[in-house]
């Protein structure tokens, strides 16, 4: 018996850059009302190259931090960002060579306490990187508009399905 819980994924179009802003608020508000901000929450951001990762993380960060320079941490490999209740790190792994490079970064310093970690290009740091909590893969297939974009998000542990499960209830009501 594998003993597996369900995953479940939930998928979403997002018509325009603000549907997707939208859907980086509600996301920012279910982790404020599970309290996983001070749990510490890891959030993967997969996709291709352009497909919005950066943006969705912007938004993200501007939820807490209104009209923050949000700057690319392609080059530093993290940035970090301090509210009055939750330290958010943007991680782009996509210019590690060796994810042993992680080590000098002392990630597991900065995920420790009330945080939450957004890391675009999570490959990059397999297997070094610790497991998500949620999964959000952002597409923008070719038959789309160029504005509209694919989101798969999963849950993959008991908190980020809280955080799924919050978010999807409030984008019922
Ligand atoms: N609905 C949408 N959601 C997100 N981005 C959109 C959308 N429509 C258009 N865009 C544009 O797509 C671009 C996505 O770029 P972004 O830097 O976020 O990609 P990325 O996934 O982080 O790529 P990289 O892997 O190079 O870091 C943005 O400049 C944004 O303006
Ligand atoms: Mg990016």
């Amino acid at each position: 018996m594998s003993g597996d819980t369900d995953v479940v994924t939930n998928q979403f179009t997002l018509i325009n850059e603000q549907e997707t802003i939208n859907l980086a608020h509600a996301f920012a508000f279910a982790c404020e009302a599970t309290n996983a901000v001070n749990k510490g929450l890891i959030v993967y951001l997969k996709g291709d190259l352009g497909a919005g990762k950066s943006f969705f993380s912007r938004a993200f960060i501007q939820n807490f931090l209104p009209g923050q320079k949000v700057k690319s941490p392609t080059y530093t490999i993290v940035e970090s960002y301090k509210t009055s209740t939750v330290t958010i790190h943007h991680f782009d792994l996509y210019r590690l060579c060796d994810p042993e490079e992680l080590e000098y970064l002392a990630i597991r310093d900065l995920l420790m306490g009330s945080y939450v970690a957004l890391v675009e290009w999570p490959q990059k740091g397999e297997p070094i990187f610790p497991e998500a909590d949620v999964v959000i893969e952002l597409q923008h297939p070719q038959e789309f508009e160029s504005e509209n974009r694919r989101v798969e998000m999963t849950a993959s542990s008991v908190l980020g399905g809280a955080v799924v499960e919050q978010l999807m209830m409030n984008m019922r009501k």
